[in-house]
């Protein structure tokens, strides 16, 4: 069953947790649908994570289209989420050409970082119908890499609660909640009709954010992520293995290799032989 807001908007009002992953590629899209994620997530992070970037602020709708084509083949009933990568939203009109053509390329509904300043933005957009999940706490585009938990301070908690409702009132179908204390994610989760996806937001949003490479033990330990693979671990000893076999000549084996018949073998050497 392909998955539209309308499901999403409904696990919200049954309580049933919403299940969001990051996304760059084919195969993981595949594996990712078939497990039955809610939100399949082609998120900038791929610049991090798959690239080699030193900031999401590098990454460029080139970028982003090339990684949506490929989930996009992967994926038949996930909700798929596409970012906006870093100025590509800068106002309206822009924000509205690069939106459409990441919905020509396969996306459902993007996802755009930032405060109240993004109101006329998320209007536009949803006038023409667009799908919008905001992104409000930590906004890599906007504070860079290093992130830091939002709404510890009353003021700094006040302006969450008033950015979410704002970008709500806008039209936002979905909101981000990234490095924001539990309490105030839970205010947030209670005041909004549209559901939030924390990452790093506690355990009270309406549905959870990871990067996959988080999950796969793929980098670095966060406190907000959960590994359940070691994945470098595992390739890096496959790829070990590879080489050390290759080396000692233990592979390929006769399982690997394909044979001509014996007597096929030796007209061609007796024809070699004439032939010299
Ligand atoms: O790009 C990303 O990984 C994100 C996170 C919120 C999951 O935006």
């Amino acid at each position: 069953m392909k998955k539209d807001f309308t499901y999403l908007q409904t696990k919200k009002q049954q309580n049933q947790p919403i299940t969001v992953l990051t996304c760059y590629d084919y195969p993981t899209a595949c594996l990712q649908d078939a497990a039955g994620i809610d939100i399949v997530f082609v998120g900038d992070s791929v610049g991090t994570n798959i690239l080699g970037y030193k900031s999401e602020m590098e990454v460029t709708m080139a970028d982003m289209l090339h990684h949506l084509k490929a989930v996009r083949r992967g994926v038949t009933d996930a909700y798929l989420l596409i970012d906006m990568p870093y100025a590509s939203d800068r106002n309206p009109k822009q924000a509205i050409a690069n939106a459409n053509l990441f919905l020509d390329n396969g996306a459902d509904g993007i996802k755009l970082e930032g405060g109240t300043e993004k109101v006329p933005i998320i209007s536009a957009l949803t006038e023409q119908d667009i799908e919008v999940c905001a992104h409000i706490g930590h906004n890599p585009q906007i504070h860079g890499t290093k992130a830091v938990t939002h709404g510890k301070t009353v003021s700094k908690a006040k302006e969450l609660i008033q950015t979410a409702s704002d970008l709500s009132d806008a039209g936002a179908k979905l909101i981000v909640l990234e490095k924001i204390t539990e309490e105030i994610s839970q205010i947030i989760t209670e005041l909004l009709n549209i559901p939030t996806i924390g990452i790093g937001a506690g355990r009270n949003c309406d549905g959870q954010v990871l990067v996959i490479n988080d999950i796969l033990g793929m980098g670095p330990h966060f406190k907000h992520a959960k590994r359940y693979q070691d994945y470098n671990q595992l390739t890096f000893e496959a790829i070990c293995k590879y080489k050390e076999e290759v080396e000692n000549g233990n592979f390929p084996s006769d399982a690997n290799v394909d044979m001509i018949a014996i007597d096929k073998l030796e007209r061609v050497k007796k024809w070699l032989k004439s032939t010299r």
